[in-house]
């Protein structure tokens, strides 16, 4: 009996030894919920590693870690993201971009009418919600939604190929100022790819914890998001683990490609200069915005750059105009004097940095941190703009264009219980809270 017992009880021991051994030396879990980021312009899918306790956003196969929002149609295929952008300049008007701008969004017909008349595309109106009409060889009305899912089905095959395992569930990101509306629609577009939605989480408050500030003694937070196109500023409160959204503003027509317009006209008025008639042909001006987009990135990491452009100028058009003389326009544009072009759009960021102080009641000293998001926080004078304001050194060490999938792909690594118990974050929402938007 008792030879039995320790005869169990050996057997017992070497199960439970083999157990952790075994979880001591087994390849750790692979992630199975992964995060979304669902951009206006650029689209990005990260996961949570265990084992490493680290972040990875998952590239393409030509290591690209984000994608172009873009959908285009053909009579035979749906391209997304890069493919799709390919495609445009053959059928813009078949090629959707900005879907983001319309998703679970009710709109009046004259509204709808002035955005549409910015796009290449159509966009129609379907009682009040936005569609977009196709004409490939047949004519047909997509969603917001739908075009959100296509690009949501591009990173769940990205993880997937990645990860070697089917996923089916994510934490996604949506602007702060998206009602319930615009959320629902937003998860609808991820079942529409064939994922179910653990959590949706605002992309202020992922940035914040791409920096781990869910983890840290921090109470507030400022975050200032400058894209493309739009600048964003959240201040969040944090109590515990959990985030709370205390004030929004921003300005929806301040961003880079404002940066780049400045630098087109000074260009433009340098070439009129140079050689007698302004640029007005629409490749030259094409080469021009092209030159003046990669010195204005350059201009980031280095005192100048150097544009070297081929001009074929030519004042009028029509058949009896001369043939187009070519003409190499040459220029270097130091970092100070595109400081200067735009130090009065720089200016404007702080007006709604300054407006969520005010609805917070908050003092500039009593912001703990400072998070900076979107690819044109990268320009020197921003940094050292904000830096100035606050009297602080704002957080800048996580990739601007990728800090909200970065947080978001830590939300997933939570909600996949990947994550130390003690850590959790939460947000609680704040349906009272509206906008107040400079521009
Ligand atoms: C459109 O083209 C696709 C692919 O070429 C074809 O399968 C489909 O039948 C065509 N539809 C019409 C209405 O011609
Ligand atoms: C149009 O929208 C309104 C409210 O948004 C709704 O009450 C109505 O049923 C809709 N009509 C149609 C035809 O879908
Ligand atoms: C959003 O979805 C929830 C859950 O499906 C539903 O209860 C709610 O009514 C929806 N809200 C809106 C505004 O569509
Ligand atoms: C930007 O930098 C890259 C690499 O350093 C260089 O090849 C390119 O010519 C530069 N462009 C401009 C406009 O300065
Ligand atoms: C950025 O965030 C971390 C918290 O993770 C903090 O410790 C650090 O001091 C912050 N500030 C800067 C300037 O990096």
């Amino acid at each position: 009996m008792s030879g039995e017992m320790s005869l169990f009880g050996s057997v017992l021991l070497a199960l439970l030894l083999a157990g952790y051994l075994g979880q001591q030396y087994l390849p750790p879990p692979t992630p199975k919920v992964i995060g979304l980021d669902l951009g206006t312009t650029f689209c990005s899918v990260g996961v949570f590693h265990p084992g490493g306790g680290e972040v990875e956003v998952i590239a393409d196969e030509q290591g690209r870690r984000s994608i172009p929002s873009a959908v285009a149609f053909t009579a035979a295929a749906v391209l997304a993201g890069h493919d799709a952008v390919d495609r445009a300049d053959a059928s813009p008007q078949n090629t959707v971009y900005d879907a983001k701008r319309f998703i679970g969004k009710l709109f009046e017909p004259e509204a709808l009418e002035r955005d549409s008349a910015r796009y290449p595309f159509k966009v129609i109106n379907n009682n009040g919600s936005a569609e977009f009409l196709i004409s490939t060889n047949r004519t047909f009305a997509v969603s917001p939604e739908f075009v959100g899912s296509r690009l949501l089905l591009q990173m769940k095959k990205m993880a997937e190929r990645r990860l070697g395992v089917a996923i089916q569930r994510a934490v996604i990101s949506v602007p702060a100022e998206f009602d319930e509306r615009q959320r629902n629609y937003t998860v609808r577009a991820a079942n529409l790819a064939g994922l179910e939605i653990l959590r949706v989480i605002n992309e202020p408050t992922a940035a914040a914890m791409a920096y781990g500030l869910h983890k840290v003694d921090v109470f507030n937070v400022l975050v200032v998001d400058l894209g493309g196109g739009t600048l964003d500023v959240s201040l969040l409160n944090k109590q515990g683990g959990m985030f709370l959204t205390r004030a929004m503003a921003g300005n929806n027509k301040l961003g880079g490609q404002d940066f780049s317009q400045r630098l087109l006209q000074f260009t433009m008025e340098r070439v009129r200069q140079e050689f007698g008639v302004a640029p007005t042909l629409k490749e030259d001006v094409h080469r021009l915005r092209q030159a003046v987009e990669a010195a204005k990135l350059n201009l980031t990491l280095q005192p100048s750059a150097t544009i070297e452009v081929p001009l074929h100028l030519r004042a009028a058009e029509g058949p009896e105009s001369p043939a187009p003389a070519p003409v190499l326009f040459r220029a270097t544009i130091g970092r100070e004097l595109f400081e200067e072009l735009n130090e009065d759009l720089f200016q404007k960021i702080l007006a709604p940095v300054e407006t969520v102080l005010a609805e917070g009641h908050l003092a500039r000293e009593d912001v703990d941190e400072i998070v900076l998001v979107g690819g044109s926080t990268r320009i020197p004078r921003i940094r050292r703009l904000i830096a100035e304001f606050f009297g602080k050194e704002p957080n800048t060490s996580v990739d601007p264009d990728l800090a909200v999938v970065t947080g978001v792909a830590i939300q997933a690594g939570i909600m996949g219980g990947s994550w130390p118990l003690q850590v959790s974050a939460i947000e609680i929402p704040n349906r009272h809270l509206r906008k107040t938007n400079f521009s």
